[in-house]
């Protein structure tokens, strides 16, 4: 084959997309399912119902559009990895009332609507910096999430389970019914904005702050309107909309939620009908590599996390792979360099997208690239760290003339049976790191608790009003 040849025949196997073109890439980060259990769960995931609707998606997607001119903004939030056990009503409920009162402050100080985007009802895998780990001086698979094994310490429960995806689905069809439920049946009426004020933060600073100056200022706003004869009983009011999204790491569960969209003004359009939103992980974004290919034919809004070690040339080429049309709402960035290192990373990559003329959403994850130990030995994140990140995430887009649209938080709710958690310190009832043992139950990464990302929602109205 001649060079030429071998290039046309390149360029062909990338146009030729279609679900499983992914299999002929390198996929990082996937578990070692065993084949049979795999074809099997796959089979039966094919022919179950979409957990999304494509009108959903597109629907998001204009509203992202909207976002990245600075006519909206994004709150992106939910736990680092969701689990089975965890997958109950108190929980779900209580993360949606966090990120429903966040939305009202952000919305009430920052001017703008905001768009609610879960990271729940399928964040059920994570990608891991080592396939193995140490517990208890045994060296066992790594935990990937529980749709593939458990995070408890023995071999049996670290094998990679393919029957964890069917579970998955279920329980995530299961979160996203009352997510639907909650947002559709008048819990989520701004009429109910006190309701939202949870006991446990009702009583600090915070939870005070939240009352005073978001949850009276909105009722009066709505008797306001009641009195000159308009009515608030109207969806805009009374219902919200909630989307759905998560990282799309394992790349068999996701082809086997691709449905192609009958109602598509254009036939032959696919979604990853996993959840509205998905995003591609700092660790999975090669240009070449199996993540890219098979979200490349999927036409959800993608988010794609950007960590220090980027090369802005070549995620400006996986954007484009990505975008090719440069479609807006398609894209959006969520950077994650961490306290004290936005200023050196996040300008050569503005610079590289604006200079290539591409269609993004800014938005600050200021979790990823601020964890820490504690002195006692726990993953932590500082609530200082956390808060100079995104300061610094909307000085540099100031600086560089993009719009600083949107945030993502690893954050909880109160959890059912133990309360509040102690995971991050800081914030205003200054947990310390000798606190965090109190109630640390995360089966991932650090969260938020409810009082701190109240706090931190304040603190981002401000800079969205002085952006
Ligand atoms: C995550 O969002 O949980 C995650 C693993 O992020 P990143 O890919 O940015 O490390
Ligand atoms: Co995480």
């Amino acid at each position: 084959m001649s060079l030429l040849q071998i290039s046309t025949f390149a360029n062909t196997a990338m146009t030729t997309w279609n679900k499983s073109s992914w299999k002929s890439k390198t996929a990082l980060q996937q578990p070692e399912w065993p084949a049979a259990e795999l074809h099997e769960a796959n089979k039966l995931l094919s022919h179950l119902p979409p957990l999304v609707a494509a009108g959903e998606i597109r629907d998001l997607k204009a509203h992202l559009a909207k976002a990245a001119k600075g006519q909206a903004f994004l709150l992106q939030g939910g736990d680092c990895s969701e689990e089975f056990a965890r997958c109950s009503a108190p929980n779900i409920k209580s993360t949606l009332k966090v990120l429903l009162q966040m939305a009202a402050i952000l919305t009430y100080g920052g001017g703008r609507p905001v768009i609610k985007v879960g990271r729940m009802a399928g964040q059920y895998a994570k990608p891991r910096s080592s396939p193995t780990e140490m517990v208890n001086g045994v060296e066992l698979p790594s935990y990937r999430g529980d749709m593939c094994n458990s995070v408890e310490g023995t071999p049996e429960a670290r094998k990679a389970d393919p029957q964890r995806m069917l579970k998955g689905y279920y329980l995530s069809a299961a979160t996203l019914n009352l997510l639907r439920a909650f947002a559709q049946g008048g819990f989520s009426s701004l009429h109910n904005v006190h309701k939202w004020n949870q006991e446990f933060v009702k009583n600090s600073p915070v939870g005070g702050s939240y009352e005073q100056s978001v949850a009276r200022q909105i009722e009066r706003t709505l008797t306001f309107m009641e009195n000159i004869g308009i009515h608030t009983d109207m969806p805009q009011i009374k219902e919200v909309e909630f989307f759905t999204s998560h990282e799309a790491l394992f790349l068999d569960y996701e082809e086997s939620l691709a449905r192609e969209d009958s109602e598509d003004e254009v036939p032959g359009r696919w979604y990853d009908c996993s959840g509205h939103m998905l995003w591609i992980g700092d660790r999975t974004r090669q240009l070449e590599g199996a993540h890219v290919e098979f979200l490349r034919g999927v036409r959800n809004p993608l988010g794609m996390k950007v960590g220090p070690g980027h090369n802005p040339e070549e995620i400006v080429k996986v954007i484009q792979r990505l975008n090719p049309d440069n479609e807006e709402g398609r894209m959006t960035l969520i950077t994650r360099f961490g306290a004290g290192k936005v200023e050196q990373y996040l300008p050569p990559l503005i610079r590289a997208v604006k200079g290539e003329g591409l269609n993004v959403l800014w938005c600050c994850d200021p979790m990823h690239g601020n964890i820490r130990k504690s002195l006692s030995g726990c993953k932590t994140r500082s609530f200082e760290d956390i808060l100079a990140e995104l300061q610094q995430f909307f000085a540099v887009c100031q600086i560089e003339g993009a719009v600083p649209g949107g945030v993502h938080f690893e954050l909880t709710g109160k959890d059912e049976q133990t309360g509040d958690v102690t995971e991050c310190t800081g914030g205003a009832s200054g947990l310390s790191d000798e606190g965090l043992r109190r109630n640390y139950c995360t089966a991932c990464d650090p969260r938020l608790n409810a009082e701190q990302s109240l706090e931190m929602a304040f603190r981002i109205a401000e800079m969205i009003k002085g952006s």
